[in-house]
């Protein structure tokens, strides 16, 4: 049997995988094979109309979204320009141009201005934050509205598999609080040790 990245890759298009392979080479935190095909599988079965991402980057994600669901538009938050730019041209050769919403700058800012009812959330921006986002959003979801988040393990470092720097200490905790946090009361919380640890959460 061909490796678990080589079955992944079978479902992205070219464009895609260049995106990806383009992200590795340059430095650009791009999402591992494994967890975008669990994203777009997600994507495919719970068919958003409005999907919130944090962390654009170049857009691979981002595009894995919007060609799981054709009826699916996309707003993401990203501060690096240069990613942006990036970004913008991949979602036009995607032929996505018109179902992508960008806001460009801090997500800590940004977060305070979205107003909207996502049906669809997806986390894999700065990682010490997810909770205080959430909070934020909080008021604009419903029931069903699902909660896609990346790195929730950290390496590791969240299950005490791993050891952790002095300088990740409070990335470690607040991820652990947002997994208790998710684990316990109006969400339904799947975690799987797949890229960096993925988490899957449905609001009851
Ligand atoms: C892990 S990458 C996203 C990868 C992308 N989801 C993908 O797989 O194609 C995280 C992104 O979040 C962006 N980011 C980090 N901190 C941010 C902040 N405070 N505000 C907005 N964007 C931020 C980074 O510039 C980076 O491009």
């Amino acid at each position: 049997m061909e490796s678990l990245d080589e079955l992944n890759k079978r479902g992205i298009t070219p464009q895609l995988l260049k995106i990806h392979d383009d992200g590795e080479k340059n430095f650009v935190p791009v999402m591992k094979l494994d967890a975008v095909s669990l994203l777009r599988q997600t994507v495919r079965l719970k068919k958003p109309n409005k999907i919130l991402e944090i962390g654009t980057a170049t857009g691979f994600s981002g595009i894995s979204m919007l060609s799981a669901y054709e009826n699916a538009t996309l707003y993401t938050i990203e501060h690096n320009e240069s990613r942006v730019k990036e970004a913008r041209k991949n979602f036009e050769e995607a032929g996505f141009g018109d179902r992508v919403n960008f806001f460009v700058g801090d997500v800590h800012e940004i977060i305070n201005y979205v107003t909207g009812e996502f049906d669809f959330l997806f986390f894999d921006g700065p990682k010490s934050h997810y909770l205080e986002f959430l909070n934020k959003l909080r008021p604009y979801l419903n029931p069903g509205c699902v909660l896609f988040c990346d790195n929730v393990l950290f390496r590791g470092s969240v299950s005490g598999e791993c050891d952790y720097v002095r300088r990740n200490r409070t990335i470690v905790n607040n991820m652990r609080e947002f997994l208790d946090e998710m684990t316990g009361g109006e969400w339904d919380t799947a975690v799987y040790d797949i890229g960096d640890g993925v988490s899957i959460s449905v609001l009851k």
